[in-house]
């Protein structure tokens, strides 16, 4: 049994008037997306925002059917910090999630292996749940490197991670290929199953295949309304984390299908 997952990733887009638009008009789509998802567990929206439409979302999103993350944050709760997010703030304002790992934060902003560590290890102790994102590059699939930089870059994300946090549902696995991020390029689905079965084989062995049956692997990269269903019918996603086609209501929730 698992949960299927849709979530979007804003990014840096959306103002706090755009963040209320988008909230009220979700609320008129609510009643037509599945309840639950095809693998007996639940049908679940997430949404990460831009930390400054933090306070917007909370408000606009009540009654709309969806748990608010944060993108990124310090792995520090406070401190001398410029221009940084606190996980424990994020909790505090009524966020659910953290996002680690995904590859602008690795690519763009360099942050390591051990800092993603950090960061998993302080969005789950501030009490939220994370979602880790891994994902290899063009070069490193080219190079038959997928399953080996995915792998590491969950035991590493996965590190300070004990069974417990699995048991209570507070950690899902996000897979996305870096070429195919904002690029149009989609994995196909049985690159992206292929993928999602080294993870949760890995998963299995580190917590056991009951725990790693029950965690849920989203796919991510160029996710839109006309590959949707074909990512879905994979046995192995879970869910998908949506960049561009999120920003819209109607592409959003096209996503759903019956999941
Ligand atoms: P995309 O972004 O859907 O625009 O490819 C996905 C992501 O970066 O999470």
């Amino acid at each position: 049994m698992r949960d299927f997952l849709l979530a979007a990733n804003w990014k840096m887009h959306k103002n706090p008037s755009e963040t209320r638009a988008f909230f009220a008009a979700w609320k008129g789509v609510t009643a037509g997306l599945p309840q639950k998802s095809s693998r007996g567990g639940r049908f679940r929206v997430l949404t990460f925002v831009p930390a400054l439409n933090f306070a917007a979302a909370v408000d606009a999103a009540q009654g709309a059917g969806v748990e608010l993350g944060l993108q990124n944050a310090h792995h520090e709760a406070k401190g001398a910090f410029t221009g940084e997010n606190s996980a424990v703030v994020a909790r505090e304002m009524g966020a659910e999630w953290l996002l680690v790992g995904h590859s602008e934060r690795r690519g763009l902003f360099h942050e390591s292996d051990a800092w993603t560590a950090l960061k998993v290890d302080a969005g789950l102790k501030a009490g939220l749940k994370v979602m880790l994102c891994v994902g290899e590059t063009l070069p490193e699939r080219e190079a038959g490197q997928t399953d080996q930089v995915n792998l590491r870059q969950l035991a590493a994300g996965l590190e300070r991670v004990d069974r417990a946090i699995l048991e209570a549902s507070r950690l899902v696995i996000a897979y996305e290929p870096v070429w195919a991020i904002g690029t149009g390029k989609v994995a196909t689905p049985e690159q992206a199953n292929q993928a999602h079965v080294a993870i949760r084989t890995w998963l299995a062995k580190q917590y056991g295949a009951e725990l790693a049956g029950r965690t849920p692997i989203l796919y991510g990269g160029s996710v839109k309304p006309d590959n949707a269903a074909q990512l879905r019918e994979q046995p192995e996603i879970d869910g998908f984390l949506v960049g561009g086609a999120s920003l819209e209501v109607a592409s959003f929730s096209a996503l759903a299908g019956g999941s």
